[in-house]
């Protein structure tokens, strides 16, 4: 089954948020074979949000989280806080915190270990930037490797429990056609990942790992992706606040998942 997430980044407000919301659940009444489909709200529309999820066959996502459960942490939002908005799902190391905010490898790694003893399911972002890229294949496949085993280090995967990893090379985030990544390139990094997943930690112990791509995934360009079977699923931004776009996201999905 492929999994849809919808990062809305800071390009909605809470009453677009609440509309698209509405628009999705609608546009997905009566239809079977559904992806997963996650709604990463920004942290001001996550209450209205849970009012219209709840119920639906829809999770709700944050974009960040702090490691800290509570405490003086001006501007942060902790897991205790996310869960009295239902929140499942959260996006964590994404390349605009990392360079934006200067997330580090550490911080990730601290997010993604207070996601799972709080129970959510993380959806962690790795990718090369473009000068990476550059050198040459293998200084690439090196970066992602490096960010995975500083990430994930200490972290003990459950074996029924959902994880995500979005694979998004930075050079192909909210571009264009000619600069975005070729399904064969994401899925030669995604045989890498989850090479690399299994030599750490054994084939049957990242079962429930799914390894996604991001960057520019449009309606046009989602099946090229989609059929791929080492693409499990995407994660969107862009086409995620449109909502005749992501709705054509999801039934290519619908259409993959039938297949
Ligand atoms: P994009 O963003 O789809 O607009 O390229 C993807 C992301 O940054 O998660």
């Amino acid at each position: 089954m492929k999994t849809v997430i919808a990062n809305w980044k800071m390009n909605v407000n809470v009453r677009e948020s609440v509309a698209l919301a509405r628009g999705v659940t609608r546009g997905i009444r009566g239809k079977d074979k559904l992806p997963e489909i996650v709604l990463c709200a920004s942290a001001v529309a996550l209450s209205e949000m849970k009012k219209i999820l709840t119920r639906s066959r829809i999770s709700l996502g944050a974009q960040n989280v702090h490691w800290a459960e509570s405490g003086a942490h001006t501007g942060e939002t902790s897991t205790r806080q996310l869960a009295e908005a239902k929140v499942s799902h959260v996006i964590v190391g994404h390349s605009e915190r990392r360079t934006e905010m200067g997330e580090t490898d550490v911080m990730v790694n601290q997010k993604i270990k207070a996601l799972l003893a709080a129970k959510m399911v993380p959806v962690l972002c790795v990718g090369e930037t473009a000068e990476v890229k550059k050198k040459n294949a293998e200084a690439a496949k090196k970066y992602v490797r490096d960010q995975l085993s500083a990430a994930l280090d200490g972290v003990r995967f459950d074996r029924q429990k959902p994880f995500y990893i979005a694979y998004e090379p930075i050079w192909s985030i909210s571009t264009s056609f000619v600069k975005q990544a070729k399904p064969e390139e994401i899925v030669e990094m995604h045989e890498v990942i989850r090479t690399w997943l299994d030599q750490q930690y054994g084939h049957d112990a990242t079962a429930e790992v799914h390894i996604l791509y991001g960057g520019s995934v449009n309606k046009e360009n989602v099946y090229s992706f989609l059929r791929e079977p080492a693409i499990e699923g995407v994660l969107v931004g862009g086409a995620s606040v449109r909502l005749n776009e992501f709705m054509g996201i999801i039934k290519t999905a619908i259409e993959i998942n039938g297949e």
